[in-house]
């Protein structure tokens, strides 16, 4: 099954989860030579086989919710920004993912040059099956710092604390701030598991917004583990951004990080 362990229903028994997903699958195709139409065909029943799932209709709801929530003034949600989606050619946990990009980019009527794309680990076959999807790829690292002033949805699954920050960063004040979905990890789980001087250190705003946002948790029905763990939907309420004072959003100087971090890759 793909590389998967299938989340198996025994009768009286409670619901296990599979452990030790294997990312990669056993291929002898890797790196940068991989066949776009084989990889397109993947990627197209990878979605079938999501949009069955009861999973995928609750998900659908939650972000049909947010939207709602962030879009009152705007009325509709302007476009998708995804980061750090990974080698979804060969890996099983990224082609799921992009299985609920094409799925709700679909479902919720975004126009597929709205939808713009960057990891800069993306191999040739794949850049060529995201533009055939009409989607846009970005050529450009923008480091996450992408500044919004329209409803935005960011799909960041599974990035490294440093792309938030930044995002966070090119988004720093409330008339902003409002305007964001994330798609992405559990801020409070990072704050929780992480020690605070790495925090303090590599993501200080998130820290410090954490307080102020809402977390909204993903259905927990989905077959398999390490696709969709760890993710929330983050919200930041605009009352509660307006109810923080002047100083609050003072003080912010632009980012810098440990050239060591592994998750975040810098301009070069
Ligand atoms: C931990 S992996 C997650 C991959 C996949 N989404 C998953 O869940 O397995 C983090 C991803 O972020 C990407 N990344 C690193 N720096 C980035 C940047 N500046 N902009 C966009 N993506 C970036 C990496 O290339 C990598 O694919």
């Amino acid at each position: 099954m793909d590389g998967f362990k299938v989340v198996t229903k025994k009768r009286g028994k409670k619901k296990q989860l599979a452990t030790n997903v294997n990312c990669k699958e056993t291929c002898h195709i890797s790196g940068d030579t991989h066949d776009a139409i084989a990889v397109k065909k993947k990627a197209l029943s990878t979605k079938e086989s999501l949009c069955c799932t009861d999973f995928y209709t609750e998900m659908k709801g939650k972000v049909e919710e947010c939207i709602k929530k962030v879009t009152v003034s705007d009325k509709c949600l302007a476009k998708i920004v995804t980061y750090g989606l990974g080698n979804f050619a060969e890996c099983l946990i990224s082609r799921y993912q992009l299985a609920l990009l094409l799925a709700l980019r679909e479902d919720l009527q975004i126009s597929p040059p709205g939808v713009q794309l960057y990891d800069p680990k993306f191999f040739t076959a794949e850049k060529e099956v995201l533009s055939e999807f009409g989607f846009h790829v970005l050529s450009e690292n923008e480091e996450g710092k992408r500044s919004c002033d329209s409803s935005t949805l960011f799909y960041m699954p599974h990035c490294g604390k440093s792309l938030y920050n930044n995002l966070l960063f090119a988004n720093w004040s409330p008339d902003r701030l409002c305007h964001l979905i994330i798609i992405g990890n559990s801020f409070s789980n990072m704050i929780q598991n992480l020690p605070s001087s790495t925090m303090k250190k590599c993501a200080p705003l998130i820290m410090k917004i954490q307080p102020y946002m809402e977390e909204i948790l993903l259905p927990g029905n989905f077959q398999y583990q390490d696709v969709f763990n760890d993710t929330v939907i983050l919200l930041f309420p605009q009352d509660k951004l307006n109810s923080l004072d002047s100083e609050f959003w003072e003080h912010c100087p632009e980012p810098k990080y440990d050239p060591e971090d592994l998750e975040f890759i810098p301009k070069s």
